[in-house]
């Protein structure tokens, strides 16, 4: 079988290669490498199997290029990843994720290719009003320029699935941790912590999400994929658990090594941490239960096994995502 992964320079995006190619499948790994870091796929640039493109999805003459060769699915996780960063730069989410993902379906229907696997993000429910929020719960009001790029983008997949008989499996995450994690919460705090004996809370420490290890988001990728036979397939991928940003603090701080009254904790006034931020996130996942996929780690585990390596890979806290703080 073969795959293009665009965004597979990135965190989730190379692990997911490594996945693939360990169940035995080409890979073409397409990455303009704005946040994409070569050490997430060098090991692989000797495998026959593997092949890696640099390119830029806004490049449409190119993305059509690049797929030409066909694939059976095109997974497509590029976007602009960074939530913060859109209140600032109001058209980046428009490029990064409407006209990237256009182009990304153009190049399918021109290299007929059927099957589109899709990262949205459980910040499209904005601000739910039912915990934990199911695949179908109202969610008129948009909270972020990066949740309504991802809205558009289903919207723009399911409107090739009808016209053109194409399938899609749209996964909505919470917060993604483990190794090769760039960005989020873990990541400053730890890169924090590498300076100073202070964290620096963007928010007041109370809000409350969910996160899921980034070997069980692949692992659900997969397992979806396999058995949801849907035209249009959509499903939260998460954890039962949540956690607040606090307690958060706490197990980082404990694995780096410190002792919590070391270390000041310096609050934000308010619960929302930036512009679209959301105070409260947790996703129903019956549906992919019902499927047969459970997260194997818990919040905690995947915690600690993000501390791990950031802190085995110190070079990964030079990311070109940190511009401010937890
Ligand atoms: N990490 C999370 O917690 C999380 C949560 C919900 C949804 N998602 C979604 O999952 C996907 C992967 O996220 P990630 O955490 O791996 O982010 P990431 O930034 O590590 O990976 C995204 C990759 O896409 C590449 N890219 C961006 N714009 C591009 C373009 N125009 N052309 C080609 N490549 C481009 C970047 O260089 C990067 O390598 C994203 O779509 C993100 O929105 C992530």
């Amino acid at each position: 079988m073969r795959a293009i992964i665009t965004g597979g320079a990135g965190f989730i995006g190379s692990t997911l290669a490594d996945f693939l190619l360990a169940k035995g499948w080409h890979v073409t790994a397409i990455d303009n490498m704005s946040a994409g870091r070569e050490e997430f796929y060098a090991h692989n640039l000797g495998n026959p199997s593997y092949r890696f493109a640099q390119l830029d999805l806004k490049d449409a003459r190119k993305v059509k290029d690049a797929f030409a060769q066909g694939a059976d699915v095109v997974f497509h996780l590029a976007a602009n990843a960074d939530v913060k960063g859109g209140a600032d730069h109001p058209t980046l989410d428009l490029h990064e994720g409407c006209m990237a993902t256009s182009n990304v379906l153009e190049a399918m229907r021109a290299a007929g290719i059927g099957k589109i696997v899709f990262s949205s993000t459980g910040s499209v429910y904005g601000e739910p009003e039912v915990f934990p929020t199911p695949e179908d719960a109202p969610f008129p009001v948009q909270t972020s320029m990066y949740a309504a790029s991802k809205l558009y983008a289903e919207g723009l997949i399911s409107a090739y699935c009808e016209a053109y008989g194409m399938q899609a499996w749209i996964y909505r995450f919470v917060s993604i941790l483990g190794e090769r994690y760039t960005h989020g919460v873990v990541f400053s705090f730890c890169a924090q912590l590498r300076k100073e004996d202070r964290l620096t809370f963007l928010s007041d420490g109370t809000p409350r999400k969910s996160y899921l290890y980034v070997g069980d988001c692949v692992a659900g990728i997969w397992h979806g994929l396999q058995h949801a036979k849907g035209k249009v397939n959509i499903l939260n991928l998460g954890n039962d658990e949540e956690m607040p940003v606090r307690d958060i603090a706490d197990i980082v701080v404990r694995e780096s090594g410190r002792k919590k009254g070391e270390i000041e904790y310096v609050l934000g006034q308010t619960q929302r941490g930036w512009i679209g931020d959301s105070p409260h996130i947790r996703l129903d996942i019956a549906r992919m239960r019902k499927l047969g996929w459970e997260p194997a780690l818990s919040i905690e585990q995947a915690i600690v096994r993000t501390v791990r390596w950031l802190e085995a890979n110190p070079w990964a806290l030079e990311g070109k995502y940190f511009r401010g703080k937890g």
